[in-house]
């Protein structure tokens, strides 16, 4: 065994996210932060944001409000705290990236444009380049970290294992094409969801849940595991593309409409906000509809709009469809529920703080119980800025003078020599039952016939382990999968996201 090359850092940040970035900048400038990145911030959630941030910016809008339209959507069981939090200091979160100059979209008279989307009561969504926020968000906030001489950026490398001793954060085993130890008494945990546990998601390929998976492996506490959020609108295409193009709840914002497969609308009747109820509800109409009309889509018609108008208000979304061979001013989109976004993660307090002291967590890969059992719309955006900055805040307070390093004891079997192509296709076979049995209706028999294969897919990898990314990643899917699995069973009652049929 050869010892493993070590690199010290007092924040060690596992994602370049907004979440990650944010946190990093929100760091003392005296403070030596590493931004350790699976790929890079192009295979980030954030990057694919197209939506946009939501804040009280309105006169005739209130934190209030907000608050209550937070707490709805979740069901009742958001943190009520750390929805206080996000709301209050939502709009100085805005103010901070209109002072780093982030071009958000403005209308003809020159102030912000502000739109609606589900489960909002009012406008409150601002975007960038029509529907690219989190690119341009992320690309500006990147840009300002690269000047920044405390931060380093790690790309293409594999968060293995958090270390740990005596219930404190040590540092990270990374893997690029060596394993590598990133010494840090201070890591943040920004890596993103989990997508890829599912047929069909709207996230990268990188979303594979490794930073909650790595943080359950090192005794971080998880919760909220059962709440996984389907968007009802994602761009139907018969092409078995597993990551699959969103089309933004902004569309339903400026006036698109759901209609059935005989063009009939259905959102009347379901739900006092129509098209703009909240994501569980609407995901599950569009459900009940194609199990009745035996279809895999419903159609959303945003026809009532100009050509101009769309080319310029959702560019991305325009091209998008254009290759599709649909016009969106003529022709109406094909679309259907897929797996959108995590609301359970790492149980954090409300500085990003877990059970484990120096271990944090922000972004989608945390659970501050803002979201409740389901998230509202763009308050995602809005998490990643406000606990990112308090997770930031906490360590500045925290980060006296690095001690000097002590040494890890943890050895590491190295054998990438191996390769797993021939071994089981375990990702498509956790795919396939999270889909099937983990999905926008599940039931208990199902659960547990789930569980129990999955449990015996994780012995089997356990048998077969190697030192590969892919078997890896795999792991981290199954063991997340694992525990949305018995997090769901325990979850007796409907709520939010997490809906059981008979
Ligand atoms: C969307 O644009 O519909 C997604 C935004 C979000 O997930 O909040």
């Amino acid at each position: 065994l050869n010892p493993l090359e070590k690199y010290p850092y007092d924040v060690l940040i596992v994602g370049s996210g907004i979440a990650g970035i944010y946190t990093a900048l929100s760091l003392d400038e005296n403070i030596k932060c590493a931004i350790l990145s699976k790929g890079d911030t192009k295979h980030t959630n954030s990057w694919l944001a197209q939506g946009g941030v939501a804040s009280v910016l309105l006169e005739e809008d209130s934190k209030e409000q907000h608050y209550i339209d937070t707490i709805n959507a979740g069901a009742g069981i958001c943190n009520k705290e750390a929805v206080k939090i996000l709301v209050e200091e939502g709009p100085n979160a805005i103010k901070i990236l209109m002072q780093m100059n982030i071009p958000f979209d403005l209308c003809e008279e020159g102030r912000l444009h502000i739109t609606q989307e589900g489960g909002h009561s009012n406008k409150r969504i601002i975007h960038c380049g029509g529907d690219a926020t989190g690119r341009i968000i992320l690309e500006h906030l990147k840009k300002i970290a690269l000047q920044r001489p405390n931060i380093t950026f790690i790309d293409n490398t594999f968060l293995v294992d958090i270390l740990t001793e005596n219930q404190k954060a040590k540092g990270v085993i990374g893997l690029d094409k060596n394993f590598k130890i990133y010494e840090a008494s201070n890591i943040v945990i920004a890596s993103g969801g989990i997508g890829q546990i599912y047929e069909h998601t709207t996230n990268p390929k990188t979303a594979t849940g490794d930073g909650i998976a790595a943080a359950m492996r090192a005794g971080v506490k998880v919760n909220h595991m059962e709440f996984v959020q389907f968007h009802p609108t994602a761009l139907y295409q018969d092409n078995g593309n597993k990551q699959v193009f969103l089309i933004s709840e902004a569309l339903r914002g400026e006036g698109a409409k759901l209609r059935n497969i005989k063009e009939e609308r259905f959102m009347e009747g379901i739900h006092p906000m129509k098209e703009l109820a909240p994501r569980d509800i609407v995901a599950r109409a569009i459900i009940n509809q194609l199990n009745k009309q035996k279809e895999q889509y419903v159609y959303l018609d945003i026809t009532s709009k100009t050509k101009d108008y769309l080319k310029q208000r959702f560019p991305n979304i325009y091209k998008e469809c254009k290759k599709a061979k649909i016009d969106m001013d003529k022709d109406y989109i094909k679309v259907h529920p897929v797996q959108h976004y995590f609301m359970g993660g790492i149980q954090t307090d409300i500085y990003g703080k877990t059970n484990l002291e120096g271990i944090y967590a922000c972004g989608e890969a945390a659970c501050t119980g803002v979201h409740g059992a389901n998230r509202l719309a763009s308050n995602s955006l809005l998490e990643c800025l406000v606990f990112g900055k308090r997770c930031a805040l906490d360590i500045n307070n925290r980060i006296v003078i690095p001690k000097p390093y002590q040494g890890i004891k943890k050895t590491i079997h190295i054998n990438k020599d191996t390769e797993d192509n021939k071994k089981r296709h375990y990702k498509k076979e956790i795919q396939t039952i999270m889909t099937h049995h983990g999905g926008v209706v599940r039931n208990e028999k199902s659960i547990k016939q789930a569980l129990s294969k999955m449990e015996h897919l994780i012995n089997h990898l356990k048998k077969d382990k190697i030192d590969t990314i892919n078997w890896i990643e795999s792991y981290n899917m199954a063991l997340i999968s694992y525990e949305i699995l018995k997090s769901a069973l325990k979850r007796k009652e409907n709520i939010g996201s997490h809906y059981l049929s008979n």
